[in-house]
């Protein structure tokens, strides 16, 4: 089977060939990033208007680059939900359209859950249940992949996501948008214990008491400490975030852990992770950062797998 995936719920505009193998034969990414800086964050209506004018091009670029020919489509993926409702719409949109004009069926798949499962990409060793940290920009949830079209959240922010923190204290250090990575390689030359982050008390994920601490403390410092409070704040999030993974895992008995979503790129948020898995003799499983973050690649695997 293979499938033209679309994936446009927030700025980047992304559309993949895939197939019944876990493989990606093609993938192309437009992302108008730069254009989203200006302003400090995604402007919904700009987004929308940047996938109206991206999303052939990359159709086109995917096909071409996978190789694979109209005729050799046998269905098309989207991302339906959850995300930016004009953004949604052109790629909602453009996928029906193919689906009606060439007679493929539709398959609408969920971004979080294609979040979820995007470690089985280039793994193929790995089939759920597993339990799966997605961390991005829009969301933190700790999801139970029964099997894929089953999915549990057990955890969710109450508030802000955890790279929306990121991307806030880094603007106000003075970094553009998106900020997570910059932040990320700060904190490996910063001293993690300088400060001491607040762990909310609720069983749950809560970022915005995190977010205020750490831009008072932004306020007061000098260049020079601002590596530490990225240091204390990256490492502190990782913990706090694997901490409430590794318990829920040891609840439910699942063994399997993975990670999804942009700020699954971190390489401390990765280090973290790994070190308590490996305390706790559990297999955890990454993907590359393409595959992390907002991609279509993802979207087209979950749509096979829920198909058959
Ligand atoms: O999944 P994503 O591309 O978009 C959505 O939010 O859905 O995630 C974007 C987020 C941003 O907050 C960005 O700062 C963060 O991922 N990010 C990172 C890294 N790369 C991207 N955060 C920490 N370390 C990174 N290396
Ligand atoms: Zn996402």
């Amino acid at each position: 089977m293979i499938v033209l995936a679309i994936e446009t719920s927030c700025d980047d505009t992304s559309v993949a060939v895939v197939n019944d193998k876990r493989r990606v034969l093609a993938m192309k990414t437009v992302s108008r990033l730069k254009e989203h800086a200006k302003f400090g964050g995604v402007v919904p209506e700009i987004a929308a208007r940047h996938h109206e004018e991206s999303i052939l091009f990359a159709a086109e670029s995917a096909l071409s680059l996978s190789g694979i020919k109209k005729s050799e489509i046998n269905a098309i993926a989207v991302t339906n939900k959850p995300g930016l409702k004009g953004s949604l719409l052109v790629g909602t949109s453009f996928a029906k359209g193919i689906s009606l004009a060439k007679n493929l069926p539709l398959i609408c798949v969920n971004h979080i859950e294609a979040h979820a499962v995007s470690c089985i990409i280039e793994n193929d060793e790995i089939s759920p249940p597993f339990l799966s940290l997605v961390i991005s920009g829009g969301h933190t949830s700790i999801i139970e992949v029964k099997n894929y079209k089953n999915f549990k959240t057990h955890f969710e922010t109450i508030d802000d996501a955890a790279g929306e923190v990121l991307d806030k204290v880094a603007r106000n250090m003075g970094f553009p948008y998106p900020g997570g990575a910059v932040l990320d390689k700060m904190a490996k030359l910063g001293d993690k214990s300088k400060f001491k982050m607040p762990i909310p008390k609720i069983e749950n994920f809560s970022f915005s008491g995190i977010k205020t601490w750490a831009i008072n403390i932004e306020k007061k410092i000098d260049e020079d400490t601002k590596k530490d409070l990225a240091a204390s704040l990256v490492y502190g999030i990782s913990n706090y975030v694997s901490n409430h993974l590794i318990h829920i895992a040891n609840k439910i008995n699942y063994k399997k852990i993975t990670i999804g979503g942009g700020v699954a790129c971190s390489e401390v948020l990765r280090e973290v992770i790994e070190k308590k898995c490996q305390e706790q003799n559990f297999k955890f499983y990454s993907t590359s950062k393409k595959y992390c973050s907002d991609n279509a690649a993802m979207i087209g695997i979950l749509g096979i797998f829920q198909t058959v």
